[in-house]
């Protein structure tokens, strides 16, 4: 059985609660049921959500050399971390950057993603489709 690792970094334990109109009005906790039934023949899906950096790069390092995929939204840390792109280059798996915005419709601090470089491809704007999407791409290697 395959293992995908989702990583969100932080605000994102308030997905739902935290600015609905830009974010979406449902729960990270809706999106995993869905998703751990969604794909439940195909891999086993694990998730982790801390709202600090240096956290976010141990579980990138922990998972990063036996998953066979992990996706990963860092929040506002994608704009400014080049210790979680380090950190992401570092290791085997392949990482799917996921946005729920488009973060290119926004403003200007959000245009740069440090992370874009590390990543085997990104997903912005799409909302949680964005993460099921990501998923069906780690399925299918
Ligand atoms: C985000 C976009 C970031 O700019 C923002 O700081 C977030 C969430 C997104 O999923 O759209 O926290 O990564």
């Amino acid at each position: 059985m395959k293992k995908t690792g989702i990583i969100n970094g932080p605000n994102l334990n308030l997905t739902g609660k935290r600015e609905p109109e830009i974010y979406g009005k449902n729960s990270f906790d809706e999106l995993l049921i869905e998703l751990k039934s969604r794909f439940e023949l195909q891999t086993e899906i694990f998730y982790f959500q801390t709202n600090i950096e240096g956290e976010l790069i141990n579980k990138i390092q922990e998972w990063g050399f036996y998953f066979d995929g992990i996706v990963l939204n860092a929040g506002a840390y994608s704009h400014t971390s080049i210790a979680i792109a380090d950190a992401v280059k570092s290791i085997k798996s392949p990482v799917i950057g996921v946005h729920l915005s488009n973060i290119y419709n926004r403003e200007n601090e959000r245009h740069t993603d440090l992370l874009l470089g590390a990543c085997k491809g990104n997903i912005s704007g799409l909302g949680f489709a964005g993460y099921k999407l990501a998923i069906e791409y780690i399925i299918s290697l």
